[in-house]
C-alpha cells in the first residue's frame, strides 16, 4: 500500500466539517495513521507551499493556510495518491464532481476545504513537513 499526505484546510475547520471529511476519507478506504490540529504561521505556510512561490496567488493562499487551526494527516491505502485526489475532486468546487469533498465543502478555489499531495516526491516531502518518524507507526 501507499502514503499520502492530507489537510483539513482553515476554511473546512471553521466551519464545522472536519468530522464529515474524515467520515468521506475512512468511506473511501483509507487509514488515518497520524492526524493533529495545530496553527500554522505564514512562515511555515510558506515553506508547505514554496513550490506555488512564483503563483500570483502565493500571498492569499499563504495567509489563508495560517489564518486557522488545521489537521493535517497522513493517509494509507493501495494507490492513495491518486485515489485520494479522486475523493477530494478539482481544485475549484465549480469544477469538482458530485459526491467529492471539494464538491461538499469548498467555498471557493481558494478556500477549498482539503489538501492531497500530488506525486510519490511532494508526499514525502510533504509528510517530513508535518510528522516526525516515530509518530508513522
Ligand atoms: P492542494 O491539494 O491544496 O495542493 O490543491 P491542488 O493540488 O488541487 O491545487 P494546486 O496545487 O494547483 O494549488 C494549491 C492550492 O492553491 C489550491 O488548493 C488552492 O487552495 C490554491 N489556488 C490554486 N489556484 C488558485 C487561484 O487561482 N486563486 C487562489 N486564491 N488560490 C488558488
Ligand atoms: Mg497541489
Amino acid at each position: 500500500s501507499q502514503r499520502t499526505f492530507s489537510i483539513v484546510k482553515p476554511d473546512a475547520v471553521r466551519n464545522g466539517h472536519t468530522g464529515a471529511i474524515l467520515a468521506e476519507i475512512e468511506k473511501a478506504g483509507f487509514k488515518i495513521v497520524a492526524i493533529k490540529k495545530m496553527s500554522l504561521s505564514v512562515e511555515q505556510a510558506e515553506g508547505f507551499y514554496h513550490v506555488h512561490a512564483e503563483r500570483p496567488f502565493f500571498g492569499e493562499l499563504t495567509k489563508f493556510m495560517a489564518s486557522g487551526p488545521i489537521f493535517p494527516m497522513v493517509l494509507e491505502k493501495d494507490n492513495a495518491i491518486a485515489d485520494l485526489r479522486k475523493v477530494m475532486g478539482a481544485t475549484n468546487p465549480a469544477n469538482a464532481e458530485e459526491g467529492t469533498i471539494r464538491k461538499k465543502f469548498a467555498t471557493s478555489i481558494g478556500e477549498n476545504a482539503i489538501h492531497g499531495s500530488d506525486a510519490e516526491d511532494t508526499a514525502a516531502f510533504e509528510i517530513g513537513y508535518f510528522f516526525a518518524g516515530y509518530e508513522l507507526k
